[in-house]
């Protein structure tokens, strides 16, 4: 059920997490299906909820850095402690960290690996929550696995219906893409995945911070790196990959801009930003997708945009969106 997030809202909520159940929460970035991170059954109903594979680990939400200490074992005097040093002014804000797994977090929740994924979100229903808990709240994104990611509390409600008791609602997240992750224990430190916080901006502070290239011979480093993931269910694909005379009826498109090109006559036309300012295509992403999934199309074409800041965020999930088409 959606609950507006006031007091007792939270404290219910709270009290679910610390009971073992599952309960939905806003984050900056997308929406989270949240557990407590110290129990293992109660992990484990978040992976049979989204039917998400047990080898993808989840990220660990704390509310403040004081309880890193709950989650990770950071060695007094090691590399890892001086870069999560230049990183942490980033937090609370969306980025995850990996980190040496600390003792108490179950093991289900990194999929028995030595690592754990951390984050201090930003938004204050998701710190609100997480310091009721009392608990740090393993949570990935409140999606069904490798659907489009939530970004409104209707959308949870969508696909988990009155399989939960409480979603959170939070309004429409800011960010609308999930966190970028860094693996900080590898040396060089690796970008897992681009997200809300750019690789520049992570460059700056860790210059020697390496983009992520799964080659064949490399296990995979973060699993929600599979290729297939964040799809529709209509088929879409990036404008320019079919000639606009091979459309099928009904096609929409969604614009970076309001330089909609008269190429086709699209039935739909969605237009992200007037200007393509990059946070707000991110921002309306996802609910975009998700809309227009639901209106019987043939083909969603999506504009493309430069893999420059955000940007590299936008297309990856693009990418992603987009792969399961692309190859046929
Ligand atoms: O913005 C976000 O990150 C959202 C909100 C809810 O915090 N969460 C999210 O979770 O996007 P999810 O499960 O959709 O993505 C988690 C990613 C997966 O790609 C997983 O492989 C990676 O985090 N991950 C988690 N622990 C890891 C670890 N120990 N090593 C490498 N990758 C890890
Ligand atoms: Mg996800």
């Amino acid at each position: 059920m959606i609950r507006s997030p006031d007091t007792n809202a939270i404290k219910e909520a709270a009290q679910l997490i610390r009971a073992g159940e599952l309960v939905a929460f806003p984050t900056e970035t997308v929406y989270g299906l949240g557990a407590s991170a110290f129990d293992d059954s109660a992990v484990q109903k978040i992976f049979a909820a989204k039917g998400r594979p047990s080898n993808n680990p989840l990220i660990v939400h704390i509310a403040s850095l004081a309880d890193i200490e709950q989650v990770a074992s950071i060695a007094k005097g090691s590399l890892v402690e001086k870069r999560l040093g230049l990183l942490q002014h980033l937090w609370p804000g969306p980025l995850s960290v990996i980190l040496p797994k600390g003792a108490r977090v179950a093991p289900t929740v990194c999929a028995n690996l030595p690592s754990v994924a951390v984050r201090i979100p930003k938004h204050p229903v998701a710190l609100s929550l997480i310091s009721a808990a009392g608990v740090p709240i393993a949570a990935p994104s409140a999606n069904l696995s490798s659907y489009v990611s939530p970004t409104t509390a209707q959308h949870v409600q969508d696909e988990f219906a009155d399989k939960l008791r409480i979603i959170l609602d939070g309004g429409s997240c800011e960010v609308g893409l999930e966190s970028t992750i860094i693996d900080i224990c590898s040396s060089p430190p690796k970008l897992l995945r681009p997200g809300g916080i750019s690789f520049e901006t992570l460059r700056a502070l860790l210059p020697d911070l390496e983009l992520n290239r799964p080659s064949q011979d490399t296990p995979i480093l973060s699993p929600g790196l599979l290729k297939e993931h964040y799809s529709p269910r209509t088929k879409t694909i990036l404008r320019g990959s079919m000639p606009p005379q091979d459309y099928p009826a009904h096609v929409a498109l969604i614009s970076f801009t309001d330089q909609v090109p008269p190429e086709a006559a699209y039935c739909q036309v969605c237009v992200l930003s007037r200007t393509g300012k990059l946070e707000e295509i991110a921002a309306r992403l996802f609910s975009t997708l998700r809309e227009l999934d639901k209106a019987r199309l043939d083909l969603i074409v999506v504009d493309s945009c430069d893999e420059v800041g955000l940007g590299r965020a936008i297309m990856d999930r693009l990418m992603r969106a987009t792969a399961r088409y692309s190859s046929r």
